[in-house]
């Protein structure tokens, strides 16, 4: 775990597609592990297995409070492989977000209000369920990742990017 390291925007595996999980496995659980430790320790909402170098369709995401999102709700702990997003609404609003492989930056990024989300358990059991507001964000985020595409290629308006120090006041209302 030392040496863990998130790979930071602009590496290829950031920008490839994952492949789909076929086999449940030890290997599987330790990969789960393996993210989990890395997001508690980085502070992070969420984080996907591309984001430490494996190209495989597993995301983890939740928080009770995070100091990166100051203001949002409690998202309960999930882990996803093979996940799978449908919209249920054409309703998208803008949001701020970070990334762990985008350090030290925000953007406003539109994402769908509410989606469905489908997929499997580590151990393998199907799992699924209805996601509003922060929560369909953060899994719209990391399913991005799957797909090999960071929160900044989805700002509409690249003005409304820049450094949290920076931007922190006009996203939060005070200063970091
Ligand atoms: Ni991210």
């Amino acid at each position: 775990m030392e040496n863990l390291n998130i790979l930071k925007m602009g590496e290829k595996r950031l920008q490839t597609r994952s492949q789909e999980v076929e086999v449940f496995s030890n290997a599987l659980e330790n990969l789960v592990e393996t993210l989990h430790q890395a997001m508690q320790k980085q502070g992070g909402v969420g984080i996907s297995a591309p984001q430490i170098g494996i190209n495989k369709r597993v995301i983890i995401y939740g928080f009770e409070k995070s100091q990166r999102y100051p203001n949002e709700k409690p998202v309960p702990l999930t882990v996803l492989v093979n996940p799978v997003l449908t919209t249920l609404t054409d309703e998208v609003v803008e949001g701020w977000e970070g990334c762990l492989s985008v350090p030290g930056l925000r953007g406003k990024v539109p994402r769908y209000l509410e989606i469905h989300y489908a997929g499997y358990t580590p151990s393998g059991e199907k799992k699924e369920g209805i996601a509003t507001g922060f929560h369909a964000r953060i899994l719209q985020h990391e399913c991005d990742h799957l797909d090999g595409i960071l929160f900044p290629e989805r700002i509409k308006d690249l003005k409304n990017f820049g450094f949290e120090d920076i931007v922190w006041a006009n996203i939060y209302g005070q200063a970091k």
